[in-house]
């Protein structure tokens, strides 16, 4: 047994414990200025602080997110009141995490395609999050669906390094979460998706194999298999949630200590629909606890509403604890679109 196997599992437990899911708030400067730029919002540290303060700040967020994915940055700021928001975060009852990629980078020779960067002197970060409070961490692989894309070069290298990822924080005490990203990108249909993603987890369960990741002490994050979002033929909520659910069941080992979606570009009120559908119809064929890990489903409509305003905080607020609550909700099956109409009482 590992040195921090029983603190690994018990992190993957709490952040998944049933009702809850993952918040992930760990955009990169540069694409957290992006989501501020498409509202109006000035890409500055200080806007960029105090929208990670909104967020973590939320009455009772903890009653639905078990944990929440910073970025570097954030890491090591403040709330404006001088509390570490490390330390904020975990007295608020959620566990604090850490994306540690260095982002996709273009793949040599395979126009098109990324690989996910960040190997190089990750064993001395994951110690030093550690040592500052950081219990779990996130590595995002980018597979992108094209004409003769993905290539075998393009999903072995990604699933390589995810592999490799997850081994050095087991290692140094970080739960990892690996997240191999079908995109939504491109006209593709639901049943191309699903034969990229089984190929996909197909590859990246091998080299985790391979590379002795301890599978009850990791959390899988994946895309649903979905129609491209400009394939002509969209495809419905029963048929993602069933064409998801059987490329997990084929895929991922029962030990896994849990599945957490991101939602991907989907609109929020379908990425709750497709978690509930997974949930209600197939929830007792699965193994794992099935539920959220979202930056933008959860994240938009409250980022949209502040805009920077604050006075508009404290609504802005209410607007993410109902993503929030929806999206727990839905982890369970018990998400209705009737929850939508009581958050549009709420805030008339
Ligand atoms: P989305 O839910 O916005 O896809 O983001 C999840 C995430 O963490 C991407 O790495």
């Amino acid at each position: 047994m590992g040195l921090h196997t029983q603190e690994l599992r018990k992190t993957a437990q709490s952040l998944i414990a049933p009702g809850k899911g993952i918040l992930a708030m760990d955009e990169s400067n540069g694409t957290c200025n992006k989501r501020f730029k498409a509202v109006g919002i000035p890409a500055a540290e200080e806007y960029r602080q105090a929208y990670r303060q909104l967020i973590v700040t939320t009455p009772n967020l903890s009653n639905y997110i078990g944990g929440t994915i910073l970025y570097d940055e954030t890491l090591r700021q403040s709330t404006q009141d001088g509390v570490p928001f490390l330390k904020f975060i975990a007295e608020a009852g959620m566990i604090p995490g850490i994306k540690v990629d260095t982002g996709a980078k273009d793949l040599a020779g395979h126009p098109g395609e990324k690989v996910t960067e960040g190997l190089d002197g990750l064993r001395d970060r994951i110690a030093e999050y550690y040592q500052m409070g950081a219990r779990f961490a996130k590595w995002r692989a980018v597979i992108t669906i094209g004409e003769g894309i993905p290539s075998r070069a393009c999903l072995e290298a990604n699933a390589h390094g995810l592999a490799r990822y997850a081994a050095l924080c087991q290692e140094g005490g970080l739960m990892p979460i690996v997240e191999p990203e079908v995109l939504i990108n491109g006209d593709h249909t639901l049943e191309r998706c699903a034969q990229v993603t089984d190929e996909t987890l197909h590859r990246l369960f091998n080299q985790l194999y391979t590379q002795d990741v301890a599978f009850d002490q990791m959390v899988l994050k994946p895309s649903m298999v979905i129609a491209g979002q400009d394939c002509p033929q969209q495809s419905s909520v029963d048929a993602v949630a069933e064409a998801t659910i059987n490329c997990l069941l084929k895929n991922v080992p029962a030990t896994v200590a849990g599945v957490a979606f991101l939602s991907g570009g989907q609109s929020a009120e379908q990425a709750a629909a497709h978690l509930n559908a997974m949930n209600k119809q197939f929830g007792k064929q699965c193994p794992w606890r099935v539920t959220f890990s979202y930056a933008r489903a959860i994240q938009q409509p409250a980022l949209e509403y502040w805009g920077g305003d604050s006075s508009r905080v404290a609504e802005a607020q209410q607007r993410l604890l109902h993503r929030a609550k929806c999206n727990s909700a839905a982890s369970q099956g018990e998400y209705s679109s009737q929850m939508e109409q009581e958050k549009a009482a709420v805030l008339a």
